[in-house]
């Protein structure tokens, strides 16, 4: 299988990067696409959303639906091909995890996403092992905060062009299988999740298709400690905080959610208005969005 994604295939690359900058999405207006009910998408609507997936590998829609539930999300997600959910600890039993602040005491207030602090920079499930690799994900607002929580995306692809533009060693570096190492989690019990060292950057076997892992996070990672890992994170870290068109900054509203194959992406902190918290669905899949495997 040729993708462009292979170091030694520069031909195949070029023709890709092309591609990729022609049409890939610079206008966050451009992002988004209003639908009615994203439980039962109308043919236009599901084109809609799959033609910016496939440009930009994300989507924001904006819905009119003021009731839902995870069900909604669900099907939503079974719509573009998505149905293995990552039912992760903190998930729910179904495997959609509400994402709001936690004022109960406990494991959920360890965890930065159920409080209302910044998160850097990442891709979801950066600490999961090989076998549950994050690959998309569905991210439906409820309700926003009374301030803040804005989020900034950055497709994974633009992201490994422009290093591999700059650089290739960058890219040789970020797939070295040890390049970053998430040290095991101990809790009372013992080892709660053992230690989990994997690329940055990996290519899919069967598709072609380039898989991101990472974390801007400097607690609970280690780089590998050689000169080229620490340069190729630096470059990465540059570009994350550059303006560059490509980083799109926005705020979900009710109503309004993003899909995307597990993007970069961040969160600003906020500040809730205390009779209506914010409060987001949350769904993981090991599967891409179909249909969006990169066109050579
Ligand atoms: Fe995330």
């Amino acid at each position: 299988m040729q993708t462009p994604f292979d170091l030694d295939n520069t031909t195949v690359y070029l023709r890709w990067r092309d591609h990729k900058l022609a049409h890939a999405i610079t206008d966050t207006n451009e992002l988004v696409v209003e639908i009615n009910d994203p439980r039962a998408l109308t043919a236009s609507e599901h084109a809609a959303l799959l033609e910016r997936c496939r440009r930009s590998n994300m989507v924001i829609y904006a819905s009119r639906t003021g009731n839902v539930d995870e069900d909604m999300v669900r099907q939503f997600g079974s719509q573009f091909g998505l149905n293995s959910l990552d039912a992760n600890w903190l998930a729910d039993e179904d495997g959609i995890t509400r994402v709001t602040v936690s004022a109960e005491e406990g494991q959920r207030q360890a965890y930065i996403p159920y409080t209302n602090r910044a998160i850097k920079w990442h891709t979801d499930g950066y600490y999961n092992p090989p076998d549950r690799q994050i690959r998309s994900f569905v991210l439906h607002c409820v309700q926003s905060a009374g301030q803040g929580g804005e989020n900034r995306l950055m497709d994974h692809e633009i992201a490994y062009l422009m290093l591999r533009d700059s650089n290739i060693d960058f890219i040789r570096a970020l797939s070295a299988p040890d390049a970053m190492t998430i040290p095991e989690r101990t809790d009372e019990d013992g080892v709660a999740r053992v230690a989990q060292s994997g690329p940055v950057f990996s290519v899919d076997p069967a598709s072609g298709s380039l898989h991101m892992r990472y974390t801007a996070r400097t607690r609970s990672i280690v780089w590998k400690q050689d000169a080229a890992t620490q340069k190729a994170v630096a470059a990465l870290e540059m570009l994350l905080a550059s303006d560059l068109p490509h980083i799109h900054r926005m705020r979900l509203e009710p109503g309004m959610g993003l899909l995307c194959n597990n993007v970069l992406h961040d969160r600003a902190e906020f500040s809730d208005d205390p009779d209506r918290p914010r409060l987001l669905y949350r769904a993981r899949y090991y599967e891409r969005i179909a249909d969006t495997s990169s066109r050579i």
